[in-house]
């Protein structure tokens, strides 16, 4: 079979779906691979290392016309023109997009959504959200230490005390924990708040307090167990106790970090303006849901702004600003869920009947498959 890795247009977008790692195995398996030239530059991947892992450079048009096409994000109209009606495409292609959706099965390709695969066991080496969530998180706390002015830990020196800096995180999900272990390191003092119960345990082990907001009624609590390990929308009640506790912990903050995110949904508002506006001069915000409508209302998606003598960062693509660990993630994930629609001799077998390839298949033979 002839595999397709074309080089990512959307702005901002860094990775590329494939690595010499992954591609050495496409090949050893039979596979031939066709790299567009340049595909790995911002990843710090070059064209020669492609080659010498067993790869032929090619144009988009190249990449994009083969058997299967390995994307990190959806194509878009110009790249679907290039892609073939009977092909297979593998990325994160935000299967929450109705539009999107229909314009990939108007194409005729079939199409799988990684995002979409279920949170078991099985599925777990092809999580792209955990591989990506788990970077984001880590590079939230970089680039809060970054922006803040003063120390992350407690130092003793001959000209005084400095005090470690407090950080706040929101939604202790992949993302969240990673931040956690990140802001730790760094000699951080760390409270951390989510909707779901399992999670007040993974944060003390983590060395961090928990932020506990009672739930008050058996509806709250059957709520906050979530669907799957994902968070649903807490009742309004739970959600104005969570706020009065959160404003006055944010008092104290140095740095907040928020990561909360409801799947397929606007994302809720946890910092609210006048929460921001009681914060110290000088604290920073990482709002990591800015792409989904934001956990602060005041953030802009690819802004850093200072409101209230706080600075907000609405970076989107945290994965994209560590690109070349962030690739070589995806593409092993992208690696792993290849297996189950890939035969060893190498043909395709779309199994609708595997519970990961149905939850990811998107469209197939014209139809959006995805309700
Ligand atoms: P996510 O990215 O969908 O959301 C981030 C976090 O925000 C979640 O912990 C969620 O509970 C929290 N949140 C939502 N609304 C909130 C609110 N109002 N206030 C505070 N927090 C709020 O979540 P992510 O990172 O995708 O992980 C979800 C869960 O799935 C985690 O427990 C994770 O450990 C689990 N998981 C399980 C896997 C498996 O294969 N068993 C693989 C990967 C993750």
């Amino acid at each position: 079979m002839r595999i397709g890795i074309p080089a990512e247009i959307r702005p901002g977008e860094t990775r590329v779906a494939a690595t010499p790692e992954t591609i050495k195995k496409y090949v050893a398996a039979g596979h031939e691979v066709v790299v567009q030239s340049g595909a790995g530059i911002a990843s710090s991947i070059t064209d020669d290392a492609y080659q010498a892992a067993g790869a032929v450079l090619t144009d988009a048009a190249g990449a994009l016309s083969a058997d299967l096409v390995l994307k990190v994000r959806a194509p878009d109209a110009s790249e679907r023109a290039l892609m073939r009606k009977d092909s297979v495409l593998v990325g994160m292609l935000n299967p929450y997009d109705a539009d999107n959706n229909a314009a990939m099965a108007a194409a005729g390709f079939s199409a799988f959504a990684l995002e979409a695969a279920p949170r078991i066991t099985r599925a777990q080496s092809m999580d792209v959200l955990s591989s990506q969530a788990n970077i984001a998180g880590y590079k939230a706390v970089m680039l809060a230490a970054n922006t803040y002015q003063r120390f992350m830990p407690m130092l003793m020196t001959a000209a005084g005390t400095v005090k470690a800096a407090r950080v706040l995180i929101m939604g202790v999900g992949v993302a969240g924990l990673q931040a956690i272990a990140t802001a730790k390191r760094l000699g951080a003092v760390i409270e951390a708040s989510d909707v779901r119960p399992p999670v007040k345990e993974q944060v003390e082990s983590l060395g961090a307090k928990f932020i506990d907001v009672p739930y008050e009624t058996d509806e709250e609590r059957q709520i906050a167990q979530g669907v799957g390990g994902y968070a649903r929308p807490m009742p309004a009640a739970w959600m104005q106790r969570q706020a009065a506790l959160v404003h006055e912990r944010a008092k104290l903050a140095d740095i907040i970090i928020t990561t909360a995110l409801i799947p397929g949904r606007k994302a809720p508002v946890l910092i609210s303006e006048e929460t921001v506006k009681a914060m110290k001069p000088g604290s920073v915000i990482v709002d990591m849901a800015v792409e989904q409508g934001g956990n602060c209302p005041l953030s802009e998606p690819g802004k850093t702004v200072t409101r209230h003598g706080v600075h907000i960062i609405g970076e989107p693509n945290l994965a994209c600003l560590v690109a070349a660990d962030a690739s070589a993630l995806y593409a092993r994930n992208v690696l792993d869920f290849l297996k189950l629609i890939i035969t060893k001799d190498g043909a395709l077998a779309i199994n609708r009947e595997d519970e990961i390839v149905a939850a990811t298949l998107v469209c197939a033979g014209g139809e959006v498959l995805r309700k």
